[in-house]
């Protein structure tokens, strides 16, 4: 069995690399990643140990490398996680959204269609879906929710899934997506609300809470989302929609002040800040479909989550500090200065 996972070197993908390469030692793992600012070949150093585990720096838009590499290595299965990512990006600069994530996920659909595969799979999110008031508890996001993206990056997102779907439609490629919550955990890029608050208490640095703080997200612990993504390649059904989530709701100053507790650091650093332009209230995922069709439920209490990740952060210094060192300067001045 050979899987190509794209977006290996970034938060999700190199948990992704990780957790398959640990449970399924006859698996090869094929990454591929054009390690952007959010890309870390650092993250793999482990993986590079391992004989399974292969890698190429290729940008998933550059058909004619990518077919090269479907030719080469005969994919079973690919898993897309190779993304631009991070919302305030998205509203600073769109078109390079546009292009990995809708005409990317076009390119490797194309090889899957002309070498053969036996499954595609789409890592998607729960932003495709807009958002949920805060006051209406009951309501949740089911599969069958319809889309209303916000941002350019959800609107990538909800573009690729919609692309993925015609494929399968028109030419019967087997797909699958999975629509996941906001992951957190270990190898989580510092401009994502966990870990830049980590690494901002740690430093002393003010803890920028955009507007009052209230927006609400449902947090996974990253491996049970990799656990997710495991059971749909191997289980689920082609043309299906997985949601994915904890029942984890919790507001954005929660956990800012929770981190702070953690790590000893007073409250006066939270600042709060101009609001993100049309910022999401609310998300919250409905899990019904995933757990009675392929038996998943999160494993990992947010408590337990929480500490492994800060823990994380307090002993590989060395991975955070060479990041935010670099590009990561100018982004912060770009969104913060003047906020
Ligand atoms: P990330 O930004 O940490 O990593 C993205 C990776 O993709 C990086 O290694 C980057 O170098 C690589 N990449 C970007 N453009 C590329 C290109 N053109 N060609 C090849 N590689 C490229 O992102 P993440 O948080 O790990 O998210 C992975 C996927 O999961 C994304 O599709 C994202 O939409 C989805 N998702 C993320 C979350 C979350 O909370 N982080 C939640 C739900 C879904
Ligand atoms: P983020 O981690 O960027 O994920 P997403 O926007 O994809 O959900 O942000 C999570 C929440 O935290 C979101 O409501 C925005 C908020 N946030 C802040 O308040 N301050 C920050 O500095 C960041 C990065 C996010």
């Amino acid at each position: 069995m050979t899987i190509i996972v794209t977006g290996g070197a970034g938060f999700i993908g190199s948990n992704f690399v990780y957790y398959m390469l640990e449970k399924y030692s006859n698996y090869r793992i094929v990454c591929i990643d054009c390690l952007t600012y959010a890309g870390n070949l650092s993250t793999l150093e482990k993986a590079f140990l391992n004989p399974n585990f292969k890698f190429y720096k290729t940008d998933i838009c550059d058909r004619e490398a990518i077919y090269k590499i479907f030719e080469a290595e005969k994919p079973n299965i690919v898993v897309n996680l190779a993304a631009e990512s991070h919302v305030d990006r998205s509203i600073d600069n769109p078109e390079v959204f546009l292009k990995t994530n809708i005409l990317g996920t076009q390119v490797l659909m194309d090889a899957c269609l002309k070498y053969g595969i036996e499954r595609y799979h789409q890592v998607s999110t729960d932003e495709v879906y807009g958002d949920l008031p805060l006051d209406k508890k009951d309501l949740l996001f089911t599969e069958k929710t319809s889309l209303k993206p916000s941002s350019p990056y959800s609107a990538s997102k909800a573009s690729a899934d919609l692309l993925v779907l015609a494929y399968n439609r028109t030419y019967g490629l087997p797909v699958t997506i999975s629509r996941c919550s906001n992951n957190y955990g270990p190898y989580q890029f510092p401009e994502k609300l966990i870990p830049l608050m980590i690494l901002n208490a740690l430093n002393e640095k003010a803890l920028p809470v955009y507007g009052k703080g209230e927006n609400i997200r449902d947090w996974l612990y990253v491996e049970d989302h990799c656990k997710a993504i495991d059971l749909i390649i191997h289980k689920g059904t082609a043309g299906e929609i997985y949601n994915v989530g904890g029942h984890n709701e919790i507001a954005n100053i929660d956990i800012v002040k929770l981190i702070c507790k953690r790590l000893e650091k007073s409250e006066k650093l939270i600042t709060y800040v101009a609001d993100r332009k049309g910022h999401d209230l609310r998300y919250a995922i409905d899990p019904t479909k995933i757990h009675k069709e392929l038996g998943w439920l999160p494993q990992t209490k947010f408590a337990d989550g929480i500490e492994k990740t800060i823990t994380w952060y307090l002993e590989n210094r060395k991975w955070w500090e060479a990041i935010i060192s670099g590009e990561y300067q100018n982004h912060y001045e770009k969104i913060y200065e003047n906020r």
